[in-house]
């Protein structure tokens, strides 16, 4: 099951990518062409599948996977206009997509999901063609990186890590894909550190309610591990009311990891 998961969660990521601004740049620093076929891994709302279709254009393709048909059927209404993008429901771990049919893979904030990414990564390179590009981005230490951060919100937000850990999440996908691209044999990896969010002050609303739209997600399987849902909602109140801080500074990483497949 997708953690994350909310009626809110479709608005959350289109968000969040909106607000980062960099993603059409490193798709293209990272290889991806005109005329390209890309593969959008647990593509979400199907917002980085259409900036990937602008820029592989008509002559190209851009297949979107995820597992969730409400993401799917945004991601299909984003980008009806474009009949060079298609959307599927398929698990990255098992695309049935065909041998090396795609030049350029992209799978961002879905390998912090998955207990078994070698799988994930070996189906990746499988649909990728020999001297193709795989790249995933994904997230490292999220909501660690604060100042002021006091002790009991560091232990809190250790303690939400914790109890999505026993699902499966790992907080530090992003500086272990490295290792595990060249475990994997796939070449020339490379790695580009971006970031999430800086915040030197009160974050705005945008990164205020991505938290709480996250929180609330989170909220079934993070309550517990606090004793019940009202003194989790409290730490997650007070945590919201650090990121307000106008004297506190607040920051989180992307890690973009890219390799050829030989
Ligand atoms: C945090 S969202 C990221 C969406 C998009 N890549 C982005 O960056 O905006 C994670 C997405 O991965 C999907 N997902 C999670 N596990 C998956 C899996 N095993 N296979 C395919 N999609 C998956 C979820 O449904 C969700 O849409």
């Amino acid at each position: 099951m997708y953690l994350m998961e909310s009626t809110e969660e479709g608005r959350r990521l289109l968000a969040q990518e909106g607000a980062s601004g960099y993603v059409r740049s490193v798709l293209v620093a990272t290889g991806l062409q005109p005329g390209a076929r890309a593969l959008d891994a647990g593509c979400g709302p199907g917002g980085i599948s259409e900036t990937m279709a602008e820029l592989v254009g008509p002559a190209g393709a851009v297949v979107g996977l995820d597992l969730n048909e409400e993401r799917l059927r945004e991601a299909r209404a984003r980008n009806a206009h474009r009949p060079w993008v298609r959307f599927a429901q398929a698990d990255v771990r098992r695309t049935g997509l065909p041998d090396a049919s795609v030049d350029y893979v992209w799978s961002q904030y879905v390998f912090e999901y998955l207990p078994d990414r070698p799988v994930a990564l070996a189906e990746l390179m499988r649909v990728t063609r020999p001297g193709g590009r795989v790249v995933v981005s994904d997230i490292d230490g999220l909501g660690f990186q604060n100042w002021p951060f006091p002790e009991h919100l560091r232990v809190g937000t250790q303690r939400i890590v914790d109890a999505l850990a026993t699902r499966g999440f790992d907080l530090h996908v992003g500086r272990k894909l490295f290792s595990e691209f060249r475990s994997a044999g796939l070449q020339d990896v490379r790695v580009h550190l971006l970031p999430y969010y800086l915040v030197a002050g009160a974050a705005d609303e945008r990164l205020m309610k991505d938290w709480e739209i996250r929180f609330a997600a989170l909220e079934p399987v993070a309550a517990p591990a606090f004793g019940g849902h009202a003194p989790y909602q409290e730490h997650c109140r007070e945590f919201l009311r650090m990121l307000a801080d106008p004297d506190g500074f607040k920051y989180a990483v992307t890690l973009v990891t890219e390799g050829t497949r030989p």
